[in-house]
């Protein structure tokens, strides 16, 4: 686990809403705490990273650094497009000719999957030790907020699919380069997250077994995001509910409201451990544990806390 953040590509997957932005914010922030060049860069235009970082809406396709030695970039396909060409066709001019012209941008939309591979073509750039990009900088991780899982390996397989079609010409050079990066395991690292519930865990060893047939990677660091707290051991339980069930006792008035509130706190915490414990069995790897922040302003610093946890268990 140590050498995720060796790797110069990153991609945090996992099922919708579980966190993966949340994650993603917070291993940048230990990368660039450790001294790499990072950036995050957020697919399918969710621009989350520079908004919390500076309170701005940045424009597709810019990089800007949000913290020290951290970039954040919103990878627009549209935008990716017109930035292929110019680097494809060098004479600015014409590109932005071709890549405004009708029949181009029919072409574009009527593709499907196109979105998909100038995305993960983008991404492959950002990591590239020699930028195509005209005075852009390198970086030493690239960490994708990759879309949510099912949709996250088919993107992630876009190139390849793409190649297998062209066959052969520049698409189909260019497509396996891209696969080829993306396949290696020196080079790409997979960051699955998950909630200790049910169907995220299930969904967990699905994405593993696509991650596996469809690249040939694997999982390199699994999350358990929003993990319940364990206030109350079994007899604290045991107790809680005693008094519960007294009327006239202690539990009366607000005071059962807050009792019945804890039970089901315990109870949650309690059912996230099941999860964890299924979580690990089904991936047969260990799982980091980010709490559940009850905090009514998900801001930087929580984002700070989570990567503070996350810092020591990598
Ligand atoms: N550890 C946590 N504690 C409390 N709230 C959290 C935690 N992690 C994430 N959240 C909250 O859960 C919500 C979903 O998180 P996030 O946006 O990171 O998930 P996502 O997987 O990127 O979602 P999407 O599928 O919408 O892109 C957000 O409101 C976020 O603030
Ligand atoms: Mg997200």
């Amino acid at each position: 686990v140590a050498r995720l953040l060796d790797k110069r590509l990153v991609f945090v997957t996992g099922k919708g809403g579980v966190g993966r932005s949340t994650v993603a914010m917070a291993l940048g922030l230990v990368a660039a705490r450790r001294g790499k060049r990072t950036i995050i860069a957020e697919v399918a235009g969710q621009e989350r990273v520079s908004r919390v970082f500076s309170g701005e809406q940045p424009e597709h396709g810019r990089e800007i650094e949000v913290a020290d030695g951290l970039w954040a970039i919103s990878i627009d396909p549209e935008h990716a497009i017109r930035e292929y060409l110019q680097i494809q066709v060098r004479v600015k001019a014409v590109a932005e000719l071709l890549s405004h012209s009708r029949m181009f941008q029919y072409f574009a939309a009527a593709t499907p999957g196109m979105a998909e591979l100038v995305t993960m073509g983008k991404v492959w750039e950002l990591a590239q030790p020699e930028r195509k990009v005209k005075r852009a900088d390198r970086y030493d991780v690239v960490i994708v907020d990759a879309p949510a899982t099912g949709h996250g390996v088919a993107i992630m397989r876009a190139p390849k699919t793409f190649a297998d079609v062209a066959r052969v010409g520049p698409i189909a050079h260019q497509g396996n380069r891209i696969h080829a990066t993306i396949t290696d395991r020196a080079i790409t690292g997979v960051v699955a997250v998950a909630l200790p519930e049910e169907m995220p865990v299930n969904e967990t060893g699905l994405l593993q077994s696509q991650l596996r047939s469809a690249l040939g990677l694997d999982i390199d660091l699994l999350v358990a995001n929003g993990v319940y707290p364990q206030r109350f051991d079994a007899a604290d339980a045991v107790r809680l509910a005693a008094e519960l069930g007294e009327p006239g006792g202690l539990a009366d008035g607000p005071a059962r409201s807050a009792l019945r509130a804890a039970l089901a706190a315990h109870g949650r915490a309690a059912s996230h451990r099941e999860q964890i414990e299924r979580l690990v069995a089904l991936t047969g790897r260990e799982a980091v544990e980010l709490p559940f922040l009850f905090e009514s302003e998900f801001g930087l610093s929580a984002y700070e806390r989570l990567s503070v946890t996350l810092d020591g268990a990598l």
